[in-house]
């Protein structure tokens, strides 16, 4: 294990290392192709290449390619097929395949606009073959129950079915999430930073922990030189951006975190690296269902005069809002977790409901940069809550 570790973090370090050299090249080639966006939180309206997830989602790709034959190449060597890892060579591939479509999927939503459907049916799609593989190789079913539960029930049961609808909303849940607390420099490419540091940290713990490694250990291989891939893109796409990621590198990013999560059977520890996300996903409900009216960006509002942002609103009449949407509107209000204002003819003006509109409901007007890095401490803080979970407390409450 530990000589295929140490090539596949080489192979992570030359894939940083092109990335970073690959990017500025590319620039000119993607806004050529019309493939740019305007810094909505800038005055100078300079065309920003986008979608350069695609760039680093393909060295990531070539980077596993590459990787393969290592830990699965003594099978050429010793022409024993009794030694073969058939299960773990399957589920790396059909990992890639997952991932590989998702990318193509990403990029084309970049290139094309899709309907909000279309994103919530493409990582459905794009997570079947590992829903297959996961079928063929496990078909485990079964969950945990907690101890308080055991005296009642019993120790675990089996959800048949309704487990793999659970892996196929976590692919659509990982992708849109990282996708819908976006819109200011650097935050796309951070979260998928610090999630991506907390699983390698908690396959790291796994593996030296008395925990079954193989599973880890397929985990560790993909996530390096993702992590590597995502680092370099970090230096372009942090405050002042010179590139955007797109929707690809959300997807592909989003893909990647399921795929381990499903495959390493650790998709409740992940979820815990999300809780920033999931807050967001919460909070958003309201528009993203449309019970309030959703306009096409919520990121916040830039101030040319003062440079900084504000949180961005949507209006509306209440008499127009339908019965969930007045019920959801005024749960939010008791709960003070909106900030409105209502016009003389009964228009209200309500902040968008984003994670990143709510902390400026705090701060005031604030710096870009200085958000982000607000934003990205409180991932930070949440990795070390869930960390805390998962072990102090998991073992209280699952022994
Ligand atoms: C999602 C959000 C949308 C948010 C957008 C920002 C939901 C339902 N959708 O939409 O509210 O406004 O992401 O990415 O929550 N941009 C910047 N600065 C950045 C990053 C992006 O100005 O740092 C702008 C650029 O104009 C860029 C565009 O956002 O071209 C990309 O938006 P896109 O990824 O197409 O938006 P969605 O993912 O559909
Ligand atoms: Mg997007």
């Amino acid at each position: 294990m530990l000589i295929s570790f140490i090539c596949n973090v080489l192979i992570s370090s030359i894939a940083y290392s092109i990335t970073r050299k690959l990017i500025p090249n590319l620039k000119e080639m993607f806004i050529k192709s019309n493939i740019y966006g305007i810094d909505l939180n800038k005055d100078n309206g300079i065309k920003v290449p986008e979608a350069f997830g695609v760039v680093t989602g393909c060295i990531f790709l070539i980077s596993l390619f590459l990787f393969i034959p290592i830990p699965f190449g003594h099978i050429f060597f010793e022409r024993r097929s009794d030694d073969f890892s058939n299960n773990e060579f399957v589920e790396l591939i059909s990992a890639l395949l997952s991932i590989c479509c998702m990318i193509l999927l990403g990029f084309a939503d970049d290139v094309l606009n899709l309907k909000w459907r279309h994103k919530l049916l493409l990582p459905t799609i794009a997570s079947l073959p590992l829903l297959m593989v996961y079928y063929v190789n496990f078909n485990s079913t079964t969950i945990m129950l907690p101890k308080i539960l055991h005296e009642c029930f019993t120790t675990s049961i089996n959800i048949g079915f309704l487990y793999y609808v659970y892996m196929g909303s976590l692919a659509v849940f990982c992708t849109n999430a990282i996708n819908i607390l976006a819109g200011i420099n650097g935050l796309e490419v951070g979260q998928s930073l610090i999630i991506a540091i907390s699983v390698i940290v908690f396959n790291l713990l796994q593996i030296f922990g008395d925990s079954v490694s193989e599973k880890h250990q397929l985990s560790l291989y993909i996530m390096c030189p993702y992590l590597a891939t995502t680092l370099a893109l970090w230096e372009f796409n942090k405050y002042p951006s010179t590139v955007f990621v797109g929707d690809t590198f959300n997807y592909l990013s989003g893909m990647t975190f399921a795929v381990v999560g499903i495959l390493g059977h650790f998709s409740k520890t992940l979820l815990l690296f999300f809780i920033p996300q999931i807050l967001n996903f919460l909070y958003s409900t309201p528009q993203l269902f449309h019970f309030i009216p959703c306009p096409r960006h919520r990121l916040p509002k830039f101030d040319p005069k003062t440079g900084l942002l504000n949180y961005s609103k949507t209006s509306f009449k209440l008499e127009d809002l339908s019965i969930l949407g007045r019920i959801c509107f005024n749960i939010l209000k008791t709960l003070r977790l909106i900030k409105y204002e209502v016009t003389k003819d009964n228009v209200i003006y309500c902040n968008n409901l984003t994670l990143i509109n709510f902390f400026i409901l705090f701060t005031g007007p604030i710096h870009e940069n200085k958000l982000n890095n607000l934003i990205l401490c409180f991932q930070v803080a949440c990795s070390l809550v869930a960390f805390m979970i998962r072990y102090p407390l998991a073992h209280y409450f699952y022994g």
